[in-house]
């Protein structure tokens, strides 16, 4: 089969995608050189820093691989000119967040940092260059990419033509096992028409993905592909959260339920476990992308129907701050709360569209005092989230705590809101001791052993499980 020589990849975005998936391809391809390119000069510098405790972002195994190939053929730079200059292959990985105001605001992805990208590799490229969309981005957006392409370079009869094919390779990974998803992925999947840029990317693969893992598809279908698959995946979520708020209101317990449903093959066992609902950079925005585009085919039902994902969403975390008000004698004014867990998910540092942010805010607003932990999310992460706009350590309501120990001294109640591991086996004896009674455990990941808590005189709430709480 036809195919390129790759030597030479650029990755534009040095971000939870850009920097994990790059470090696999370096590992795999230890014959092509990897440049991993940001416009964000302190980033590059952490992600430089011969202490790899300090990467931007914390995601398990990465540091030894990057350990093993940083310098050797995979390279952090501000340098996008050079650095796209040289490239046969350039992946887009920039972010694409919400528009937040505009057309289609809400709902449309902001794309204004797809195309600044995409102008700088029109500008710099030379010859023929292969570019990838691997960022999560709305159907039809490579036509977009290629136009920008075609249409923004310099007509300039002195210097070569460039050219560019445009493919669409979504990242499937999910962070905390990203490394473990990029090395071992489910399928890999390619969206294009060039099938010698195919050929070329599907060779880079095979370097450890098995053949009949990698799909090749038309370009519309890999986008669409992408958009589906994180819609359905949410959708399990809001699924599963909507039944553990029956089985509360019921004696059913959520943890058997999902255990009998997933034994069915045809559900399968994973993505079953009830939490404040889902956060994290893809779900909402992916489904807000369906959304757009239905409504723009004129699909309203279809649109309204995955839009209820989200609205079950948000409804979960706003009934957990409402219970956990009520709960506490339908006041927390004054009362300082012990909040375990920042990060949307465990086993990571991000928290876009964490949980913890929509709950936290509620619950200040109903002006209680929180003192927040998470083992990996620092304070200015907390703060910016929060939007506490204070330049010192003081942060109003809100304490920073650097142990669950000084999280939970003399708090009225404990809220799990990330199912981090060292939260499963908390001294609870001990803790009690130091807790205002009644003293409360609000578990929203199912995470605690509740017959242990409850034996040394907890009050407990866990998400979808009303039996235990009587
Ligand atoms: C997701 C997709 O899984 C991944 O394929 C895609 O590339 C990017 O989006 P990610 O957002 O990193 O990955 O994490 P994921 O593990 O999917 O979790 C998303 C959210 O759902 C988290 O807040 C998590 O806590 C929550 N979740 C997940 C549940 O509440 N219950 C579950 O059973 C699984
Ligand atoms: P993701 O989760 O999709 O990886 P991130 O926000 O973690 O998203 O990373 C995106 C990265 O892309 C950021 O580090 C940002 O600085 C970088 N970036 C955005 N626009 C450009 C650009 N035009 N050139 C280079 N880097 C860019």
């Amino acid at each position: 089969m036809a195919s390129l020589k790759i030597k030479n990849i650029c990755c534009i975005g040095a971000g939870y995608v850009g920097g994990p998936t790059m470090a696999v391809f370096a590992q795999h391809c230890p014959n092509v050189k990897v440049t991993v390119a940001d416009i964000n000069e302190s980033r590059i510098k952490l992600w430089n820093d011969s202490d790899t405790s300090n990467l931007p972002i914390y995601e398990p195994g990465l540091d030894k691989l990057i350990s093993n190939c940083r310098n050797k053929n995979l390279f952090f730079t501000n340098n996008i000119q050079e650095s796209i200059a040289n490239a046969d292959m350039i992946f887009l990985s920039v972010n694409t967040p919400t528009k937040s105001k505009g057309v289609g605001a809400g709902k449309a992805s902001d794309l204004r940092w797809v195309e600044a990208s995409a102008r700088q590799v029109a500008k710099f490229a030379q010859g023929h260059t292969i570019v990838i969309e691997k960022s999560t981005l709305p159907v039809r957006t490579a036509k977009t990419i290629q136009r920008i392409l075609t249409n923004s370079q310099e007509i300039n009869l002195k210097k070569p033509k460039k050219s560019f094919s445009v493919l669409s390779n979504p990242e499937f990974l999910s962070e905390g096992t990203a490394i473990k998803d990029l090395q071992e992925p489910d399928r890999v999947l390619i969206g294009g028409e060039d099938q010698i840029a195919i050929n070329s990317l599907v060779d880079l693969y095979t370097n450890w993905v098995p053949c009949e893992k990698i799909i090749c598809t038309n370009l519309w279908s890999s986008e669409l592909s992408k958009l589906t698959a994180n819609a359905f995946l949410a959708q399990r979520i809001s699924s599963i959260n909507a039944i553990s708020a029956l089985c509360e209101a019921t004696e059913a317990d959520i943890t058997q339920v999902s255990k009998a449903i997933g034994l069915d093959k045809r559900i399968g066992n994973e993505f079953l476990s009830p939490g404040p609902g889902f956060g994290g950079s893809c779900f909402q925005k992916d489904i807000l992308n369906l959304v757009y585009l239905c409504e723009y085919y004129n699909l309203d039902e279809v649109a309204r129907y995955w839009e209820e994902v989200i609205n079950i969403n948000n409804w979960q975390k706003d009934r957990i701050a409402k219970l956990i008000v009520n709960s506490l004698f339908d006041t927390v004014s004054g009362k300082k709360l012990a909040i375990l867990g920042f990060s949307f998910k465990a086993n990571t540092n991000d928290t876009r569209n964490s949980a913890s942010i929509d709950i936290c805010r509620d619950l200040l607003e109903e002006g209680a005092i929180l003192s927040i932990y998470d083992p990996k999310v620092d304070i200015h992460q907390i703060k910016k989230d929060l939007e506490i706009k204070s330049e010192t350590k003081d942060m109003g309501n809100c304490l920073f705590a650097n142990s669950i120990e000084s999280a939970t001294q003399d708090a009225h109640a404990v809220i799990i809101l990330t199912e981090w591991k060292q939260f499963k086996d908390i001294a609870w004896e001990e803790t009690i001791k130091k807790m205002k009674k009644p003293a409360w455990i609000f578990d929203t990941r199912s995470l605690i052993d509740v017959k242990k808590a409850k034996g040394v005189g907890f009050d407990i709430w866990q998400v979808g499980n009303q039996t235990k709480n009587n």
